[in-house]
């Protein structure tokens, strides 16, 4: 069984600021960095730290070779991975004095995917394999159809939420990772156990992981329900948290380990990547999870 993820890939430039600034304020940041982002991309990343050989697909721009590098540093098969002219994706993103964060998107090559793309990334995986999707690239109804088409499992993290995931065949997709307000937007529920219920009822076959941010994380499928809490550390910087709980969770899937052990690790996992800077560089090597709960 393969992993395939495509998604997206963006340069975060991340700004250290007192407070997110406010419409019509003009407000001097402390720090600014240049990370390498992106949900796709942190997702996978997080998979490979976690011990999972995945496969990375979609584009970058003439700008995107620190991408490549990353990748063959931490054992990403970036075999799938195309340069195309024009701008790699990026996002602005301020983090605040309390480690919140604020992000802008500019979708440059993530938003340029075409159909032959697509099909011809597609061609090297087959049924069983799983295909793991975010909503920052475009082409993500057809990815869905042609995945499933194949018997591939798709896995879901419908972020950022907007109107095209409606687009989105929903039903074809075997497993969630979410958090409440995307759970909110697909059910139209506001409290997250009825959001989790709702989703149950709406994708019986599904299974489904609701992160609630610092009240933990919540996994549903079928009649069964866990709950795991986060585990309190003083964070600097929350951007990739839920991808590295995503990348994690979907590790602990793939090497057979039981729910609630899963959900354990990969809020661990989060926990350790809010105490660093950036997205990518954040995300912790799999020893350092396990070494950390050891010492619980
Ligand atoms: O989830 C965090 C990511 O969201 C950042 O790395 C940024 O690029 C945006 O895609």
């Amino acid at each position: 069984m393969k992993v395939l993820n495509i998604g997206s890939m963006n340069l975060d430039h991340v700004y250290n600021v007192d407070h997110i600034v406010q419409p019509g304020e003009t407000e001097a940041s402390e720090d600014m960095n240049v990370f390498l982002g992106g949900k796709g991309i942190n997702q996978s990343m997080a998979l490979a730290k976690a011990g999972v050989q995945v496969y990375h697909g979609g584009l970058i721009g003439e700008d995107g070779q620190p991408f490549l590098d990353a990748c063959k540093e931490y054992g990403v098969n970036a075999d799938h991975i195309k340069m195309i002219k024009g701008k790699t994706g990026h996002a602005i993103i301020q983090v605040d004095k309390n480690a919140q964060n604020c992000i802008l998107l500019y979708g440059g090559a993530n938003q340029k995917l075409t159909e032959s793309y697509v099909d011809e990334v597609l061609s090297s995986f087959e049924s069983g394999d799983i295909l793991l999707l975010q909503n920052e690239v475009n082409q993500l109804p057809y990815i869905v159809d042609r995945a499933y088409a194949k018997g591939m499992q798709v896995a879901l993290n419908p972020s950022p939420f907007n109107e095209k995931l409606k687009e989105v065949d929903l039903k074809k997709v075997s497993i969630f990772l979410l958090n409440e307000v995307e759970g909110g937007q697909i059910t139209g529920m506001t409290d997250p156990d009825d959001v989790l219920e709702k989703m149950r009822e709406m994708f019986p076959h599904a299974k489904i992981v609701l992160t609630l941010g610092k009240d933990g994380a919540k996994y549903a499928e079928g009649d069964v329900t866990y709950y795991q809490p986060v585990f309190k550390v003083q964070a600097v910087d929350t951007t990739a948290a839920g991808d590295t709980f995503t990348g994690y969770f979907l590790a602990g899937l793939i090497d057979g380990m039981d729910i609630p052990d899963i959900l354990k690790m990969s809020a661990k996992a989060s926990s350790i990547a809010v105490t660093r800077n950036g997205a990518v560089q954040s995300i912790p090597l799999k020893e350092e999870v396990m070494e950390a709960l050891k010492e619980l």
